[in-house]
């Protein structure tokens, strides 16, 4: 039950102005003292023409307080409202534990498709920690959706496609070997890439040369393709090994090679349209009137680019999943890359243009020498992710000597800080990573939330009678345990608005608040020792904050161990 929901009902009745107004209006008072709810009665002063006490105290007497406020209090302007804390409980507490992991998903997306087009490492490139960020946060959203019932699509828009590849062909004839890349995979195709741009500066007819194979490979050139799928094949494994151990994965993997035949139609269509035109031997969209420079679409070499791809696989993914939203993950660089795309859509004449939503977030930085970098001076995800799970592995030996399935825990509390750590503040915001930080048991971390389920899950163990047959609510007026509650009701309110604002960090900060509520609650008030009545009551709010953690941390993409 959406409380604020019933409330601002209740008041549009008694007001007659409209619930959704009110709604908006309702204030949740920093001051216990003035309820758990208040109406700033000052809000309807235009539309009821009247002075805000007056609406005040006519309202407090035609309202029909709802069953949980327990009392309805006017100070002035103010319509006080003070929950019944027994049927709060009851009321949180029971839909928590009857719906279980189901509790705050909702049917609100049904029939609507998200096309979500994140993680999208370059091929023959080191799947690097800028990329964890697309993937992270982009799995985070995919979950959240689903959670509220829409159909969602993850593409992995690979960068599979493009000049760099003709360069990487002239490097590995030149300076490449089977072996070599056999043995080193990404690596190798790195070291011979970088080895392509210092030796291209020294001669530019390398360039050339590249371009040369580049335009090979899209008019399907045997030797051309072979080199470039045994490339592609090498850099998936790779990229998979990555997505394993995140626990993503991915409905299509249709990169940017997959609209190599696709994409002669679309530039005749821009032609057709006429938005085409010639400059310096290339073909670009004016976007004059836009205040952007053009988007290119075919350069003099007739060779396409990135924007005539992105273009392309926007058109074939509305056809192809008729989507309610298209949304694209990547650092905030690429900002003026999709506003010029999206808007030829615009100028191509469909109205769906502004259904496609990039959604930039900021950099990563390290934490300066605290990071391995084996590999020269790219950190690869795979490495950090090891790192995560080493570092992770010390404090478990060191905090929980015998624990079983050390290892598995490791994994699942390392990679989980990793994740946490991306999801914790705005996206727009630059990452920081710090072991210290972010493997600290007691700060606003992953592990303090995973150890905080764990310990519920401990406590629960002990507690195999539980049941909600008969449980006495009465027992749980106390502040903490309505604190808990509060948090707990207020989750579901979290997924909506995350999904609303493509921010993940709502949730991840909602899991530490109630991880906080929860150890205090657990701090003041005795469970397995207290008395029969209590001991079941406080049952009931460890077995919700258990539900609700596990659940939380899988909307981010986090496991939550039993044990830790
Ligand atoms: N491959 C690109 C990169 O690593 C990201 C692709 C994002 N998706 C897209 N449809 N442009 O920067």
């Amino acid at each position: 039950m959406d409380m604020k929901m019933e409330l601002a009902k209740c008041l549009a009745e008694a007001s007659g102005v409209d619930a959704k107004e009110i709604y908006g209006a309702l204030e949740v008072p920093a001051n216990k003292e003035m309820g758990d709810y208040a109406f700033p009665c000052f809000k309807l002063a235009k539309v009821l023409r009247k002075a805000p006490p007056m609406i005040a105290a006519e309202i407090g007497e035609k309202l029909h307080k709802p069953d949980f406020i327990e009392k309805v209090q006017i100070v002035g302007a103010y319509i006080n409202f003070f929950m019944d804390k027994h049927f709060y409980a009851k009321m949180v507490l029971e839909s928590v534990l009857t719906e279980k992991e189901n509790y705050g998903k909702s049917h609100m997306g049904e029939g609507k498709t998200i096309v979500i087009d994140y993680s999208s490492p370059n091929i023959a490139k080191p799947f690097h920690v800028g990329h964890l960020r697309s993937t992270v946060i982009g799995n985070a959203l995919y979950q959240i959706y689903k959670a509220l019932g829409y159909t969602c699509v993850g593409v992995n828009h690979l960068g599979d496609w493009g000049t760099q590849f003709g360069k990487l062909i002239v490097a590995y004839k030149k300076w490449g070997s089977k072996e070599a890349v056999e043995e080193k995979g990404i690596q190798e195709l790195m070291r011979i890439y970088v080895k392509f741009h210092d030796e291209a500066e020294k001669a530019p007819e390398l360039e050339d040369e590249a371009r040369l194979w580049f335009v090979k490979m899209q008019n399907g050139d045997e030797e051309a393709l072979t080199l470039w799928k045994w490339f592609y094949d090498i850099s998936i494994k790779e990229f998979e090994r990555v997505y394993d151990m995140l626990g993503v994965k991915f409905d299509a993997y249709t990169g940017e090679s997959f609209y190599n035949d696709k994409m002669a139609p679309v530039v005749e269509e821009l032609k057709e349209k006429g938005l085409l035109e010639e400059s310096e031997g290339a073909m670009i969209v004016k976007l004059d009137e836009e205040n952007m420079p053009p988007c290119l679409i075919i350069r003099k070499d007739g060779g396409t680019l990135y924007a005539t791809r992105d273009i392309t696989a926007a058109l074939y993914r509305k056809k192809t999943y008729d989507f309610d939203k298209c949304i694209y993950l990547t650092a905030l660089d690429q900002n003026l890359h999709f506003a010029q795309w999206f808007e030829v859509i615009h100028k191509m004449g469909y109205d769906w243009y502004k259904d496609l939503i990039h959604v930039p977030f900021g950099l990563v930085s390290l934490d300066s020498g605290k990071l391995s970098t084996r590999h020269g001076n790219v950190v690869l995800m795979e490495d950090l992710l090891h790192q995560a799970i080493a570092e992770t592995k010390k404090i478990i030996e060191e905090k929980n000597p015998d624990l079983p399935d050390k290892e598995e825990v490791a994994k699942k509390v390392g990679i989980g800080a990793v994740i946490f750590n991306d999801l914790y503040n705005t996206r727009i915001k630059d990452v920081v990573f710090s072991w210290e930080r972010m493997l600290n048991f007691d700060g606003e971390t992953g592990p303090y939330v995973q150890y905080t389920h764990a310990r519920s899950c401990s406590i629960l163990k002990k507690a195999p009678e539980f049941t909600l047959d008969g449980l006495d609510y009465s027992k749980l007026a106390d502040e903490a345990s309505m604190d808990v509650c509060k948090l707990l009701e207020a989750f579901p309110e979290k997924i909506k608005d995350a999904a609303a604002k493509l921010e993940p960090y709502l949730v991840t900060r909602h899991l530490v608040a109630i991880s906080q509520a929860f150890n205090k609650f657990y701090h003041d008030n005795p469970i397995l020792n207290s008395e029969p009545e209590v001991r079941q009551a406080r049952l009931a709010v460890v077995v919700a904050v258990k539900t609700v953690l596990a659940e939380g941390l899988a909307l981010l993409g986090i496991e939550a161990p039993e044990q830790m």
